[in-house]
């Protein structure tokens, strides 16, 4: 596990724009992966300014996510994307990023005096479900030499709609403390998306390997949290994130920059799953609940 870096802040990197032609610099990102830098954050100006319960929901179930990121870990480990030395690396660096988001939002919600209570389902003890669906990854990966390319595409999607969503969040929320702290924290997210789209690209160069893994995807694929938050938070959150014409918007240029990858150019992923569970209508009934940008 890398030791938090004690140099300055990393650069930002160029917000990764898909289909660009740069690759995606390990070296460089596991030179600087440190916890996220809080270095002049005013914490005391949080209870200034209002946060809405709204927030308070949304901010809970991401900052679980965040800090139970090593739950997620662990059906990575029983998979092949272990073997490939890059991937390990980066996920090393993953783990402790994310891990550190999650304290980050935890202080945030307790400055806003809304701290983070115990967990109702400790630590590891995911659904029978969810257990099972962790070895079914596992008995794939071992059978499928390519499953990496399904991680990869997998890892993409839910980082860019993460870092999609931290930006609503900000947007909605409207609270300048609250906006500086989602900024810095997507910048993590910017790089973890570019490793894995590129990881993707690469991957699913073979027409035969992305076949297979779109179908996969297209069958399978579910917003962080599925199966493990309660479902009617993760609803919740789809809504206030994704929904009303701002969000739909936001959603469809996730599902946009998915498409650029190689045997995706028709999957539509996050926009599906909305009209699914949370607005059947394509976005009218969000509007209808007062689901838009004030
Ligand atoms: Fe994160
Ligand atoms: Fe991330």
């Amino acid at each position: 596990m890398p030791a938090p870096a004690t140099g300055p802040s990393a650069p930002p990197t160029t917000e990764p724009t898909a289909g660009s032609s740069h690759g995606f610099d390990l070296d460089a990102y596991l030179a600087r992966s440190r916890a996220v830098d809080l270095t002049g954050i005013p914490w005391d100006e949080v209870p200034r300014h209002p946060v809405t319960p709204e927030t308070v929901r949304t901010l809970r179930y991401m900052q679980d996510i965040e800090s139970h990121t090593i739950v997620y870990l662990r059906t990575l480990l029983a998979t092949r994307a272990i073997d490939d030395p890059e991937v390990a690396s980066f996920l090393a660096c993953w783990i402790y990023e994310e891990t550190f988001h999650g304290l980050a939002l935890a202080r945030f919600l307790e400055a806003a005096g809304c701290p983070v209570g115990p967990r109702p389902r400790p630590r590891g003890s995911e659904p029978v479900g969810k257990r099972l669906e962790a070895a079914a990854t596992a008995l794939v990966s071992r059978a499928w030499p390519d499953f990496c390319a399904v991680h990869m595409t997998w890892g993409a999607i839910n980082e860019l709609t993460t870092l999609t969503g931290y930006r609503r969040l900000a947007v909605r929320a409207g609270h300048p403390v609250l906006s500086e702290l989602l900024a810095r924290i997507t910048l993590d997210e910017s790089r973890h998306f570019f490793f894995y789209y590129r990881q993707a690209e690469q991957r699913l160069a073979r027409p035969g390997t992305a076949r297979v893994a779109r179908l996969l995807v297209d069958r399978f694929w579910a917003p962080v949290g599925s199966g493990v938050q309660p479902h009617e938070e993760l609803t919740f959150l789809a809504g206030y994130l994704f929904g009303g014409a701002d969000g739909r918007a936001a959603a469809r240029k996730v599902d946009g920059a998915i498409r650029r990858l190689p045997g995706f150019s028709t999957a539509r992923l996050l926009e599906a799953w909305m009209d699914r569970f949370v607005e059947p209508r394509g976005g009218a009934k969000g509007e209808r609940h007062g689901n838009r940008d004030d």
